[in-house]
């Protein structure tokens, strides 16, 4: 169903309530999503990025009610990833008069993935192309979070189009900010940040920066995937802005995977010990819980504290990839400790310190260590660490 944002402005994406995957499977999406796009009618008719391929033939109808796509003078893809530009091939087949606009690094994405003869050329940096009664201006935003990525904002209407950059995994009926549920808002707006923005949160404090600094106002913010930000659009901003400096509260989260429960009793132990000193935290253990989920947690705890059993002398698999995933996230202020089970020969805690501490945690005393099931004694000693680490997590 089109939507309209202003007079002439209109968003013609789809909304996919079934997916539950993105990115092949590597990032979990409870709540579906929706690929937006924006198609401005001024003297000049422009559209504003594409949705993905299976949803090709619905856009196409949302667009040809609004406009015949030969009649486009312009298609401004913001990024080519298949998400929102796997429509392309479907769309520039009918607007053979349309000129391709990307950034410059588009030169080389939109051919390498594409690999179709469009009329394309690139916009500069702070570029302005006038269409009518507005001004697009274009802001490249590499690394947010492609290397082609750039954003479009629209003059007179005063609507950032910022492509991935601000947007959510959220499937939903209202199109704006103010007609959804805000708690699953903001909640779907962290995990995207968390998932796919945090590992530049540096860049992204710069390019906040570089737009503030624009001047520009801004009545509307309108991403790609999720509701547009009607209502107090810079409220989203300042969430980045938040996120990103990645001040962390004294909390924590014991993320472990167990095969006959002796580490999940050793993570129990180490809660109650973090109890003792009222530090707050979660135990989550990882063979049961969401990965893209618990990197939530991961966010906003200020220390990490990973078990896991010794199996074939390092860490049980469940543990690999939300490992894995700490190092490439390059969390700030962090600290971490590591624990363990193991029979016959132990040495899984140390491999989980060692990548913790590639990660850059700071990581909190030695691995512990427990062999057999944890008695009395070593259910003591796993407590007493976790007061130790709770003590470590208030200070900071
Ligand atoms: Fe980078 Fe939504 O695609």
């Amino acid at each position: 169903m089109v939507v309209p944002l202003t007079d002439d402005i209109y968003w013609v994406g789809v909304v996919d309530w079934a997916l539950k995957h993105f990115h092949g499977h590597e990032l979990s999406t409870h709540r579906g999503s929706s690929y937006n796009a924006y198609l401005i009618l001024d003297e000049k008719k422009v559209l504003v990025d594409a949705v993905w391929t299976p949803f090709e033939q619905e856009f196409m109808a949302q667009v040809r009610e609004l406009i015949d796509p030969a009649e486009l003078d312009y298609v401004v893809a913001n990024h080519s990833e298949v998400d929102h530009a796997g429509a392309l091939p479907a769309l520039m087949r009918e607007a053979t008069n349309a000129e391709l606009l990307v950034s410059e690094k588009g030169l080389e994405s939109f051919p390498g993935n594409y690999h179709a003869d469009w009329k394309m050329r690139a916009v500069a940096n702070g570029e302005t192309l006038n269409i009518g009664k507005r001004d697009l201006v274009f802001i490249e935003a590499r690394m947010l979070h492609w290397p082609d990525s750039m954003f479009t904002y629209v003059t007179g209407d005063n609507i950032l189009m910022p492509n991935d950059a601000f947007g959510q995994h959220y499937a939903t009926a209202g199109r704006f900010n103010d007609e959804v549920d805000q708690h699953e808002l903001n909640h779907e707006a962290l995990k995207y940040y968390v998932n796919i923005v945090s590992p530049y949160s540096n860049i992204v404090t710069k390019k906040i920066d570089e737009i503030l600094a624009m001047g520009v106002p801004v009545d509307m913010i309108a991403p790609s995937h999720g509701v547009i930000w009607r209502e107090n659009p810079l409220q989203i901003v300042e969430m980045y802005q938040e996120w990103a400096a990645q001040k962390t509260e004294p909390r924590a989260v014991i993320i472990y995977d167990t095969m006959w429960n002796a580490t999940a009793r050793m993570a129990q132990a180490i809660g109650d010990g973090l109890s003792d000193e009222g530090v707050d935290h979660k135990l989550l253990q990882m063979s049961v819980t969401d990965r893209n989920d618990a990197l939530v947690d991961v966010f906003n705890a200020r220390t990490v504290i990973a078990g896991t059993p010794t199996f074939n002398n390092g860490m049980i698999a469940n543990m690999a990839p939300i490992i894995e995933e700490l190092k490439g996230l390059r969390l700030k202020n962090r600290l971490g400790a590591t624990f363990g089970s193991y029979g016959w020969s132990g040495g899984g805690a140390k491999v989980l310190h060692e990548r913790l501490a590639e990660a850059k945690f700071r990581m909190i005393g030695e691995p512990l260590e427990v062999q057999w099931q944890p008695d009395a004694d070593a259910l003591q000693r796993c407590r007493e660490f976790g007061r130790e680490i709770a003590v470590a997590t208030k200070a900071g």
